[in-house]
């Protein structure tokens, strides 16, 4: 067995400036994290939001929730099928939806968009993310970067959880309320499962009042007043 111990590192720090990164790619990378319940319109805008900047010259790019739960963060029977790992691997590195596996999917992401972010990238994070801790520890390692603050832009969707229930595209608001009528539950986040909302988010946007163009446009408002873009 190994006799290094995991703290025995150090830091090697690189050469390239913020400001270098900043002149090549003609913006500051940052973190734009999407937080709200299921079926709020975080991908939409999220989606939508990637293509504008992308459009105007940007260097951006989506994490979301959905399709990270296919490779990094799979689950044990995904990463067997899909990644050739054996049941044991499988089992010690995949994600469920329990508490603590939900706080472990969040905690990669908060630790993949600052790499994003750090790199000049505008990366736009996009999972539900119910827990207030959770967010807030990938705000804070954005503010502790060894190379330099990072911004960190919540934008908490408040959209109202009837309006979520109402469209429910993946059909699991339905399995979550015929679970909780059971008498079994589902553990879904806004029926059975608490969502803590942001009490200081950057931006907030109601989906339910604001189409996804209007919405998009109130973050790119938001990025050049921060001068993260250019008007
Ligand atoms: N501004 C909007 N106006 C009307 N409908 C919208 C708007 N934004 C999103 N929707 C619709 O709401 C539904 C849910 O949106 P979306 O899939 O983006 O939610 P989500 O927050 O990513 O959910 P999940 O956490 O389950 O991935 C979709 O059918 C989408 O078309
Ligand atoms: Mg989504």
């Amino acid at each position: 067995m190994s006799q290094i111990k995991a703290e025995q590192i150090t830091w090697h720090a690189g050469t390239v400036t913020r400001a270098e990164r900043a002149n090549l790619l003609k913006q500051s990378g940052a973190t734009l994290w999407f937080t709200g319940l299921s079926g709020s319109g975080k991908s939409t805008l999220a989606v939508a939001l990637e293509q504008v900047l992308i459009a105007r010259g940007h260097a951006a790019y989506v994490l979301d929730g959905d399709n990270i739960r296919f490779g990094l963060n799979a689950g044990p029977k995904i990463l067997m099928d899909t990644r050739g790992y054996s049941e044991t691997q499988a089992k010690r590195f995949g994600l469920g939806f329990s508490a603590e596996d939900r706080e472990e999917n969040i905690r990669r992401i908060g630790e993949v968009s600052l790499l994003f972010a750090d790199a000049g990238l505008l990366c736009l994070t996009s999972f539900i993310s119910p827990y207030r801790k959770d967010r807030d520890a990938a705000r804070k390692i954005h503010q502790a970067s060894k190379t330099g603050p990072v911004p960190f832009i919540e934008i908490y969707v408040n959209t109202p959880i009837e309006v979520c229930e109402s469209r429910d595209p993946k059909g699991l608001y339905k399995q979550a309320r015929e679970a909780v009528a059971a008498g079994k539950g589902m553990g879904f986040t806004g029926v059975d499962d608490p969502y803590e909302a942001p009490l200081n988010p950057e931006i907030t946007i109601d989906t339910g009042t604001l189409s996804t163009a209007e919405g998009v446009a109130k973050i790119i408002n938001y990025l050049i007043d921060q001068g993260i873009i250019k008007g």
